[in-house]
């Protein structure tokens, strides 16, 4: 089959690959239908996540048609077209049972961290992705999702990971009724988190990047301030006075280990790998909240230490809440936000590339290419 093959750093390509098999009775393989692209595919890509392995297929945002099943697997029946959440879960653990299926114990066996993620790294299960015409989905009675009828698969695959990643991380917000919401960072996350944060009750949302034609979308997919980070003295300052020197409610990271925005932080978390990426957005979330404020996380860091101003989450007793997000928790709530025009995730995708241009498709993402916002990579089977 063909499946996108990490080489090393910037370096994927398009590969023949061995079907995957049932390798438990719980699994089942799916033929991909979509797979997106993800800025966390970009931490990969830049070669900042450990045990990345050559010879990896990413892609953990995908939807397909159920081909085999597993003699255990009760709730999926060949023919079924599913969207696959992200996170790998079993579904019995103790974290598990508590909807944390972001962080199972079982599926990425004794983790202390994050769960298993499908084509995300050995740090996270060491799981091939769906970036391929073929997946293996392990506990599959578990994460795969029956897409509702009428649901555009361009929609499903979005809830997969942008969605409820973007619901969470307003929802960790914990956003009271005319809170003014800052979030940095304006790709699909940054983009959804915006949406998401006036159906909490939000009374201002501002996002805060670099790239124009991303802040231009955001205003208008999200229908929020947005305002260019490049253009001002200090973002900290900005938020400060836009908030008569009180701070913002809430902010959250929609980011991550590739911020751009602070040369030191540039050099020694994206350049020579110091810390766990550079925590300049995180940085200015800190110190542009108000005292007492929220910071929420979704934003991906790996797992060494960062050079953040943890002294002043202490003396302005803020609250830091982050997680991958739970998307079987989330799943019903969003399909039902989808179905009632609520959210309409496939207004992101920008870009349908077949499966077989899939290196282009990490060009075009990571360099910010033709006004790219979300890419979807097409395998031949579904462009019949
Ligand atoms: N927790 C989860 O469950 C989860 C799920 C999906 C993605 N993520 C993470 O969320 C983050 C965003 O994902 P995405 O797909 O939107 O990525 P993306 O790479 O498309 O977008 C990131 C944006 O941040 C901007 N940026 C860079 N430095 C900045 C700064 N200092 N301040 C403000 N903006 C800045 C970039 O210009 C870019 O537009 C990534 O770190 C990704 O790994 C987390
Ligand atoms: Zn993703
Ligand atoms: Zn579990």
């Amino acid at each position: 089959m063909l499946a996108m093959n990490y080489r090393g750093p910037k370096r994927v390509r398009i590969d023949q690959k061995p079907m995957p098999e049932i390798e438990h009775p719980q699994d089942a393989i799916v033929r991909v239908t979509r797979s997106c692209i993800c800025g966390s595919d970009l931490h990969l890509y830049n070669g900042n996540v450990p045990d990345t392995r050559v010879g990896t297929t990413f892609g953990h945002e995908f939807t397909g048609v159920v081909e085999e099943i597993g003699s255990e697997v009760t709730k999926l029946k060949v023919g079924d077209h599913v969207l696959v959440p992200f996170n790998i879960a079993c579904g019995q653990c103790a974290f598990c049972k508590q909807e944390l299926y972001g962080n199972c114990h079982e599926a990425n066996s004794q983790a202390t961290a994050v769960g298993g993620i499908f084509g995300y790294s050995h740090t996270a299960g060491g799981y091939n992705g769906g970036q391929a015409e073929y997946a293996r989905v392990p506990y599959a009675n578990v994460g795969p999702t029956v897409i509702p009828q009428g649901m555009d698969p361009d929609d499903a695959v979005l809830l997969t990971d942008v969605v409820p990643t973007g619901y969470q991380a307003a929802e960790m917000a914990g956003i009271q009724k005319g809170d003014t919401v800052i979030i940095f960072g304006a790709g699909p996350i940054g983009i959804m988190a915006a949406k998401c944060s006036w159906l909490f009750g939000a009374g201002r949302v501002i996002v805060i990047d670099k790239e124009d034609y991303r802040l231009e979308f955001a205003r208008n997919y999200s229908q929020c301030e947005a305002y260019n980070f490049q253009e001002m003295d200090d973002p900290v300052v900005f938020v400060k006075k836009t908030t008569d020197w009180m701070g913002a409610d809430v902010c959250i990271d929609a980011v991550g280990a590739e911020a751009a925005g602070n040369a030191m932080q540039t050099i020694t978390g994206r350049k020579l790998l110091l810390q766990a990426g550079s925590a300049t957005a995180l940085h200015w979330a800190i110190n542009s909240v108000k005292k007492g404020g929220i910071v929420s996380i979704v934003g991906v860091y790996g797992p060494t230490d960062n050079l953040v101003p943890i002294g002043n989450v202490v003396n302005k007793g803020i609250t830091i809440r982050a997680n991958q997000a739970s998307v079987k928790r989330l799943l019903p709530r969003l399909i039902e936000h989808v179905q009632n025009g609520v959210i309409n995730p496939k207004g992101l995708i920008t870009h349908r590339i077949p499966l077989e241009e899939v290196a282009d498709g990490y060009r075009i993402f990571s360099d910010k290419l033709d006004n790219c916002i979300k890419p979807v990579l097409i395998p031949p089977s579904a462009r019949m």
